[in-house]
């Protein structure tokens, strides 16, 4: 929940040296910035700052931010608009803008929002330790948005709370250039950690109590280290002890393999679970969007994934309204979800993103339509997932406890290997307990039950 600031009554404004200095960070955006913001705090806490929930006692507030749609950009605009009266009151707080945003928009911040004190882009956080040091002397703006080919934050171990699932950036940048997206000229190009480093980290992951591993990179799959390439690092991952998942995301179509396969249905602890965006079942609107694949292409890797892995849950990213997209195309795509049967599916509207291929297209759909069309595939997506969850019924579930279910502190949520939340009373389990649950009903995309 995100604090009012114009509740703000008298913020402290101290510059006592002594005081232990405390620092507050708000995440924007994707799963990768969640992971960049504890990267962030790591590097903040070595430095000797405390981290704070409450703005109003923070001397330095970072928003670590998102650019992929419009929307993500206005609730971070809207969130430094709110800013500016706490900074005019507690003159010493230092503000920054981290990520995606800060590559992007650094001009339009800076001239809009004098008030910020520091734009990082995302390769660019090992100079944070450095900026608070010399905090006091800052007098203008820091910037620093070089992205780079080789930073990959190697052996820089997040600063993890307890839980169950401990997320892994293994690649960071994207050199597939989808024409709708902005994260290859925000995140710059491809690079991978290296094998061991990754083993490293998830074995520190197991000895601080995760069980889960989720492996995280724009295009995770397309991961290529001199050690080897994606197939081979699940392979070493899953002998690494006390893992007892993994998962991995957002992977590419186009990367995906027999060998990948081979290697996820040889493994009993790598999740019969994978994301395959789909983005749109039209073969024209595809190569508009510079996909590589056709509807055909796309799905016959669905079928070759299920051959290896006949219980594999999927799931798919979709836009709506993506230039140029007509009826038919779009009913391309209610085609390829009522074949595909995903189990869930991320929805979006398409939104221009300006320096990108599409943004500069002639033929942008209006709103209204693309508004019905997000209707229409939430509307199917919900029907898919009611038909495929009420095959469960009496059936018998693993499940990893994970938390109270957010509805009731006498019931456990927790997931299967497919990936879909399970609801149950509690009896005398813990939470990273697996416990073997009968479904009896479905709701939404979680199903409820009790333990066996
Ligand atoms: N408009 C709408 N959705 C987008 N995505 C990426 N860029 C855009 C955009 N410009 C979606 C894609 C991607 C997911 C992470 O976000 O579906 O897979
Ligand atoms: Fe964006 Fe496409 Fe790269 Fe994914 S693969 S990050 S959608 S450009």
């Amino acid at each position: 929940m995100l604090q009012n600031i114009e509740n703000l009554e008298n913020p402290s404004n101290s510059n006592d040296s002594n005081r232990v200095l405390k620092y507050h960070v708000e995440t924007y955006g994707c799963q990768m910035n969640v992971y960049d913001s504890e990267i962030v705090s790591s590097m903040l806490e070595k430095s000797g700052y405390v981290k704070t929930e409450d703005i109003f006692s923070a001397d330095a507030i970072f928003l670590n931010t998102c650019s992929v749609r419009e929307k993500a950009e206005e609730t971070v605009h809207n969130r430094l608009i709110n800013f500016k009266g706490l900074k005019r009151r507690k003159p010493h707080l230092l503000l920054g803008v981290l990520g995606c945003m800060a590559q992007n928009l650094k001009d339009s911040i800076l001239e809009s929002k004098p008030y910020v004190d520091v734009i990082l882009g995302p390769d660019s956080y090992r100079r944070l330790p450095e900026i608070i040091k010399s905090r006091e002397r800052l007098e203008d703006h820091f910037v620093d948005t070089k992205l780079s080919k080789f930073e990959v934050y190697e052996n820089m171990f997040p600063s993890r709370k307890e839980g169950v699932n401990a997320w892994i950036s293994i690649m960071r940048g994207c050199d597939k250039f989808c024409t709708f997206c902005i994260v290859p000229f925000t995140r710059g190009r491809e690079r991978s950690r290296s094998i061991q480093s990754i083993l490293d980290e998830a074995r520190n992951a197991v000895e601080q109590g995760f069980l889960e591993i989720t492996l995280l990179g724009q295009n995770v799959n397309s991961f290529n280290s001199p050690e080897g390439k994606f197939p081979e690092l699940l392979d070493q991952l899953a002998r690494v002890e006390g893992v007892k998942r993994i998962r991995y995301t957002s992977p590419h179509p186009q990367d995906i393999n027999d060998d990948l396969l081979q290697v996820m249905s040889s493994h009993d602890n790598i999740c019969n679970y994978i994301h395959l965006p789909l983005q749109s079942g039209s073969d024209r609107i595809l190569s508009r969007m510079n996909r590589t694949y056709t509807k055909k292409e796309f799905l016959e890797l669905a079928e070759k994934i299920r051959f290896y892995m006949p219980d594999c849950s999927i799931s798919t990213d979709i836009i709506v309204g993506f230039p140029g997209e007509s009826d038919s195309d779009f009913q391309d795509t209610l085609d390829v979800m009522s074949i595909v049967k995903f189990n869930s599916s991320y929805k979006f509207k398409y939104s221009s993103r300006p320096g990108t291929k599409a943004a500069e297209f002639s033929d942008h759909i209006e709103e209204d339509i693309k508004q019905k069309r997000l209707d229409e595939v939430i509307e199917l997506q919900k029907k898919i997932t009611l038909d495929i969850n009420s095959t469960y019924s009496n059936r018998v579930v693993k499940v990893l406890i994970e938390k109270n279910s957010k509805k009731s502190d006498s019931q456990w949520s927790g997931r299967t290997d497919g990936n879909t939340w399970v609801v149950f009373d509690k009896q005398n389990e813990s939470i990273k307990d697996f416990v073997d649950v009968k479904i009896s009903g479905t709701k939404g995309v979680t199903l409820f039950g009790e333990i066996v």
